[in-house]
Formats: structure tokens, sequence, C-alpha cells
């Protein structure tokens, strides 16, 4: 009896947490795509020491913007490096970013970047052709090219909290650190801009 009560128990709270769940939809309001941090972590470089975009293009159409080509990563730290990865969701109000508390962290970012359940994965990774060859290097070996098929940067998230429609900021952080724990000196700070929708 016990082990059907907690089966039960079980169904309810999936059912219960997937319609708690909101689907929102994230689309970038503007070709720029990715931006310089406005609040700057001490050391934090921008997305040019993260990837080389040279062999990049973003297009702005009807329905969002396009990503065409392959990114390089130029990121100059090792191997056996493990890196940090952070996305933080702000909304602007009134003329200013408030922050939510929709905080992302991955304390292994290689270990889930093509993880299909995280947000990285579903607005960028899931595209990347080569996966199969360049998922060792993660973003930890300079000069590694991940090639990319062709998309629109758009991406469609549950959230358990609820989140405002309208004009947001992703806010994405990388550090790295050695195999004693050190943090390097170089990290990377970047933003996107665009708008949930409600679907
Ligand atoms: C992307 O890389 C592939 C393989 O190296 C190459 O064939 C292709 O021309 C590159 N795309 C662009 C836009 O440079």
């Amino acid at each position: 009896m016990g082990r059907k009560l907690s089966y039960q128990i079980m169904i309810l709270l999936l059912i219960v947490n997937s319609s708690l769940q909101v689907k929102y939809e994230f689309v970038l309001d503007n070709e720029q795509v990715l931006t310089e941090c406005q609040d700057k972590p001490p050391g934090a470089l921008d997305y040019d020491s993260l990837f080389d975009f040279s062999e990049l293009t973003f297009t702005m159409g009807g329905d969002g913007v396009t990503l065409t080509g392959n990114a390089t990563t130029v990121w100059d730290i090792k191997p056996t490096d493990r890196i940090q990865g952070t996305a933080n969701i702000l909304y602007f109000d009134r003329g200013t970013w408030q922050s939510t508390i929709l905080n992302m962290i991955a304390q292994n970012f290689c270990a889930t970047m093509y993880d299909e359940r995280q947000f990285w994965y579903k607005i960028w990774a899931r595209h990347i052709i080569n996966a199969d060859e360049v998922k060792d290097n993660c973003l930890k070996v300079p000069g590694t090219k991940l090639i990319m098929e062709p998309f629109v940067i758009k991406a469609e998230f549950g959230f358990d909290a609820p989140l405002r429609q309208g004009r947001h900021k992703i806010v994405f952080g990388f550090r790295a650190f050695d195999e004693h724990n050190v943090e390097r000196k170089d990290n990377i700070c970047f933003e996107i801009t665009g708008e949930f929708y409600k679907i």
C-alpha cells in the first residue's frame, strides 16, 4: 500500500508541476544580439574574448534574428579547467533593469552544455552540427570551431515562476577555475536583450 500511495503522490506532483509551468517564447529584439554587460564584474571581458565571430553573421528578419556560420573559441583557458556558467534574467521596468528570481547557475557548465533541459542548449547549443567532434573541448580549447546550422535565435522555456511579458535581458557569465579551484583572471560577461511572450 505504501508503495502505491507514493506512486500516486509522485504522479500528482508531476501533474501539479506541469500545470504550474507557464511556457514562454523568447525572441530577440535587435540585430546587435550580443552586447557588453552594463554591470561588469571585475576582470570581465566581452563576448569577443569567448568567440571569434569572423565567420558568423546575424540577420534580422520577420520572425527574429537568424544566425549563420561558425563560432571559434578564443578564451585563453586550459582544457583541465572547470567552467562555471550563469544566466540571470532581468526585466525592463520604467527605465531601469530589475532583477528577477530567474537566475541559473551551472557549476560545471561543460557537463551540461549539451543537456537538452538546459537554457543554453535550447537557445543555442542544439544547433551545433559538429557537436560529436567538439563536445569534449567545450569552450576550453582555443581554436575549436563550432559549426552551426542557420537558425532563428528564439527558444521556448517553461518556468515555474511567473514572468512578466515584455522586454527582458539575459546576462550570461562564464568563469574558469584551474585544477586547484583557483579562478582564472579572465571571465566573460555578455547580454542578450529580447521579449518574452506567453504561449
Ligand atoms: C564554416 O566552417 C566550415 C568548415 O570549416 C566551412 O566549410 C564554411 O565555409 C564555414 N562557414 C563560413 C560562413 O565561413
